[in-house]
């Protein structure tokens, strides 16, 4: 495999991260002074060191990490574009992952801080009345807490990764608001911007209260620029401004009944043998309409419990198509 590939889809953890180069000009960031990546919490655990990625997301994957672009991943339902992500971040070592599911109400500024200004205000009036009418030292850190698009954008020295999902859901703006942020690599908090004071410590998607982090001039820039993974059900059309800034992918079903075997061992270990039978009545089915990989997956695990002579309808049952297949009565 030639030796650029940083990320190889091999799920076993190693330190290539290290051997990324400086950003292309263009796309070189300043922020600082770095902090450490969090490291990984169980969340996604099996689905990362499962995954096995086509080489074609492998390269993109990789292509995104060099020139520190969005990597806009589409495809049929189920076939691991949320994944990906969690993938990546196992092999690479790159600690959590950001998650931010988007629906149609979900807006940039979620995805960047929320401020709680009333909680502070009746904060400072008890505080106040503690210390004898004396206004207590301001603390508004306390009440801002980034979310998963503003802490990826905090100056880390490796790069998080940023799971944005289903962004085609999004209100209509949003993508095109995303983009002045990944262009510039940082943001403004307003609230902290216009005090008097030039630092606050603020809280951050996914550490705890105890763990905040310093934004000076209420400015928040990065370091190391996020791995961000945009994921579509193609729902949606993207402007091709968009497009232009993001390096795509296009995920489809298993192409043959041997990788869709190796997808069902690397979960069900030996049950993937097994369940050879399994595996060709799904395949057969998924050629009339849109079956999901872990749709198998269920199945291959339930029918482990269920009679031999039942199997093949309990995996029809539990296998339902999910857009317009063939009338099934
Ligand atoms: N190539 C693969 N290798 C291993 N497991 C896979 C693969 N593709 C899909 N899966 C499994 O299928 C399940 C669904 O994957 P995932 O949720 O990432 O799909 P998705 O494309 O994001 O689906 P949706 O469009 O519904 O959000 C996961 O449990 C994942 O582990
Ligand atoms: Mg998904």
């Amino acid at each position: 495999m030639p030796d650029w590939l940083l990320y190889r889809g091999t799920r076993e953890p190693h330190d290539g991260i290290d051997r990324l180069p400086p950003p292309p000009p263009w796309r070189s960031f300043d922020g600082g002074p770095t902090l450490n990546i969090p490291p990984a919490g169980p969340a996604g655990r099996h689905q990362a060191t499962t995954y096995r990625p086509s080489d074609d997301a492998v390269q993109q994957v990789n292509a995104a990490l060099y020139l520190r672009r969005p990597l806009l991943v589409t495809g049929p339902p189920g076939t691991g574009k949320s994944t990906l992500a969690y993938a990546v971040a196992h092999e690479l070592g790159l600690g959590s992952v950001l998650h931010w599911p988007i629906t149609s109400r979900v807006t940039l500024r979620d995805g960047l801080y929320q401020y709680d200004p009333l909680t502070r205000l009746y904060a400072a009036g008890r505080e106040g009345a503690v210390n004898g009418g004396e206004p207590a030292p301001d603390d508004i850190g306390r009440y801002i807490r980034l979310g998963p698009l503003g802490t990826a954008l905090l100056p880390y020295a490796r790069p998080r990764v940023l799971l944005i999902d289903e962004i085609d859901k999004s209100d209509i703006d949003l993508p095109n608001d995303l983009l002045t942020i990944f262009e510039k690599g940082e943001y403004e908090i307003p609230e902290l911007a216009r005090r008097a004071e030039p630092t606050a410590e603020v809280m951050t998607a996914d550490g705890s209260a105890a763990d905040r982090v310093t934004v000076t001039g209420g400015t928040v820039r990065c370091s190391a620029f996020p791995l961000v993974v945009m994921t579509s059900n193609g729902e949606r059309e993207f402007p091709p401004a968009f497009l232009r800034r993001c390096i795509t992918v296009k995920l489809s079903q298993p192409a043959d009944q041997v990788e869709l075997a190796a997808i069902v061992r690397e979960h069900l270990g030996d049950l993937a043998d097994q369940s050879d039978d399994l595996i060709g009545q799904f395949f057969e089915r998924a050629k009339q309409g849109t079956l999901a990989t872990d749709q198998l997956l269920n199945a291959v695990y339930l029918c482990r419990y269920s009679d031999a002579a039942d199997r093949h309808d309990l995996a029809d049952r539990i296998t339902p198509y999910l857009s317009a297949g063939p009338d099934e009565d």
